[in-house]
This record gives structure tokens, C-alpha cells and sequence, in this order.
């Protein structure tokens, strides 16, 4: 169903005074404040648990209001902007001053996006200002692809939630950073970094696989979706090798296993939820999977680990193994 005109008109007057309202994106749902407006931002971050020193993405319409919050708009953003928006690309890029630094957590870049989706462009327009938009979720946890995963995670009358239906990419953008000479992945999403190399002529390299090294005291995080666990269920999970399915399949306690072999199956009130073999729906499934799985309050989620490689595989297998690792 398509949204009212005066709903988008209301969550902008929302934002314009200081308040949050979450809202649909090509990937998953943003819990959205004024990003110009420091109360509103420091509330996105109280509401999400967010630790002060993770930066916030800051959303934006197209690339004349991205203009607007960095200091610096080198000819290879405005490439990758051509090439890429609106669509699951953030760059990372100089702040300008007008960009409260609660924004990006003290550090020197901000990082922007355009996303692919009417509602949050019509939001965005509304305001006439950028929006901030981590993903909408308490901080941690498993990322929103519908605006029912929203609402169950935060009260009706602090967060307004436009509804857009499901997300269609289903994991959060490529953060690629564009500070240092030579750019650099900080977080793999469905714009690969072959779709990147495409454009710029040389591959970006790629920040260093999982790590759980924290920051000195203060100091901003290189990235928080690079920490060792993130995007993690409730419930514990493990990656599996299709050869041992029949280790866990004989395992004790109530196990949700997420298989791409339409064959296998579990004794109730253990389940199978089956996955797609296409990357791409893959990810777009993932998360609602997930969120599936830990509503059946299971021992363990089982997750068959992908053996597809590259392309959106290797953002895929970036989100198992964060969910996967010790927490
Ligand atoms: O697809 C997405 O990116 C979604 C939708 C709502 O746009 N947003 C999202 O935001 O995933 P969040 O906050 O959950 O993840 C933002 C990622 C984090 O890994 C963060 O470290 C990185 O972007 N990031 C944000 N600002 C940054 C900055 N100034 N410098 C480096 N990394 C930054
Ligand atoms: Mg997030």
C-alpha cells in the first residue's frame, strides 16, 4: 500500500523536531533523526544502545545534498555516485562543519549515502535536509527488513514507522571509504568490490576480515560493522559443512537449521528453514530467517554454510560469520 503524501509529511515535521522515525530502504530499515539536528541524533543513538563512538550514515537525496555534508567531493565519488546511486554504496568522505560531530562520533569522515527507495528519497525531500539512518535495530542485533521487525523492537510513540514492505537487497550497504588515497572496503554489502574496481580502474583494498579489536578509549571505531559479533540472533549460532548434517541433525535440544538442500528435514519441534541457492535472494532472506528462527526460542541455529564464493556470497559469509563468533 502506498503511503499518503501527509504521513511523509508528518514524519519530516517529526524529524524537524527532533524526533525519529524509521523508515524503508533497498536494504534494511534506518531508524532515521535530522542529521543537522544534534538532540535528534543523540535520541537515534540512546534509543538503538548505541555506543557513542560508532559513527551514524548520513542518507541524502542525490549528489548535490551529499555535496553539502562533505568537505571534499573528489572526482571519484562523483564517478561512483554516477555509477552507483541511488543504491547500496556509502561512502566515506571528509566532514563538513555543518555535520555535528555526534554524527561521526568525533572522527574526521562522514559517510553518505543515496538509497534506492521512494519513500526514504520522499522523506528525505520533505525535510530538505540529510538523514541520519543506522540500521534499525537495537545495537548488535540483527538488522529490520520489515516494518513489523521495526515495531517490535521499539515503542509506537518514540519511533514513527513509515511502512515501505519488505527490503529488497535484505543485508546493509557497501561502506567504502574514501579518506585515504588509496579506497578502501570497510564493509562488504551487495555493490562488490569487482563492481567497484569496475569503475575506478584499480580494486579497493579490503579492511582486514573479522576482528574484535576495540578502539583505544574514545576514539571512533574504524567501522562497528567490522566487530568480531554483530549482527547476531538471540539464539546461539553455528555455521555447518553440508558433510555434517548428520551431527546436527542428531544434536540435543530444539535446533532451527537453515539449509539450501531442499532434502533435509528435522524432527519437530526442530525445523528446517529452507534457503534460496541464489545469492541474492539468499541475503534478501537472511535476516527475516534469522529473526524466524529465534522466535521458535531454539537451543541453536544451525546454519549451513554457503559455498558460493565472490560476488554477494562474501557479504553473505561476512554476516554468518559475525553471527556466528563468540559474543
Ligand atoms: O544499508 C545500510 O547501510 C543501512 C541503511 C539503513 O542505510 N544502514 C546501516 O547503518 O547499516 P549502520 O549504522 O547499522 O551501519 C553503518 C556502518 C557501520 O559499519 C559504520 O561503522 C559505518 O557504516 N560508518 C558510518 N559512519 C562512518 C564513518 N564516518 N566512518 C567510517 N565508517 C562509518
Ligand atoms: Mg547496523
Amino acid at each position: 500500500m502506498p503511503l499518503h503524501l501527509s504521513t511523509i509529511l508528518e514524519a519530516a515535521d517529526r524529524l524537524r523536531a527532533g524526533g525519529v522515525v524509521a523508515f524503508p530502504t533497498e536494504t534494511v530499515y534506518g531508524l532515521g533523526a535530522d542529521a543537522l539536528n544534534e538532540d535528534g541524533v543523540r535520541r537515534v543513538f540512546a534509543l538503538k544502545g548505541r555506543p557513542s563512538n560508532n559513527p551514524l550514515i548520513v542518507h541524502v537525496s542525490d549528489e548535490s545534498m551529499a555535496k553539502r555534508v562533505v568537505g571534499a567531493w573528489p572526482d571519484i565519488a562523483s564517478r561512483l555516485a554516477s555509477a552507483f546511486w541511488p543504491g547500496p554504496l556509502t561512502l566515506v568522505l571528509p566532514r563538513a562543519a555543518c555535520v555535528p560531530e555526534v554524527v561521526t562520533a568525533g572522527g574526521p569522515g562522514v559517510a553518505v549515502r543515496c538509497p534506492d527507495h521512494p519513500v526514504a528519497i520522499a522523506l528525505i525531500e520533505a525535510l530538505g535536509s540529510p538523514i541520519v539512518g543506522p540500521s534499525a535495530n537495537p545495537s548488535g542485533r540483527v538488522s529490520p527488513t520489515t516494518a513489523e521487525h521495526v515495531r517490535a523492537a521499539f515503542n509506537s510513540i518514540e519511533v514513527m514507522v513509515l511502512d515501505g514492505g519488505a527490503c529488497r537487497a535484505g543485508i546493509e550497504s557497501t561502506v567504502l571509504s574514501l579518506l585515504d588515497p588509496e579506497p578502501i572496503v570497510l564493509r562488504r554489502g551487495v555493490v562488490t568490490p569487482e563492481q567497484v574496481s569496475r569503475v575506478l580502474g584499480t580494486a579497493p583494498r579490503i579492511a582486514g576480515g573479522i576482528n574484535s579489536d576495540s578502539p583505544p578509549p574514545g576514539a571512533p571505531m574504524p567501522s562497528p560493522g567490522m566487530l568480531r559479533s554483530h549482527y547476531a540472533p538471540e539464539a546461539p549460532l553455528e555455521l555447518f559443512e553440508p558433510s555434517e548434517w548428520s551431527r546436527v541433525s542428531r544434536g540435543t535440544g530444539v535446533v532451527v537449521a537453515l539449509c539450501m538442500d531442499p532434502a533435509t528435514s528435522l524432527e519437530p519441534p526442530s525445523r528446517v528453514i529452507p534457503m534460496p541457492a541464489d545469492a541474492t535472494l539468499y541475503a534478501a532472506a537472511l535476516y527475516a530467517a534469522l529473526r524466524d528462527a529465534d522466535a521458535l526460542r531454539p537451543d541453536l541455529i544451525a546454519v549451513e554454510r554457503p559455498r558460493g564464493v565472490g560476488g554477494v556470497w562474501d557479504a553473505v559469509r561476512d554476516r554468518l560469520e559475525r553471527a556466528a563468533a563468540p559474543r
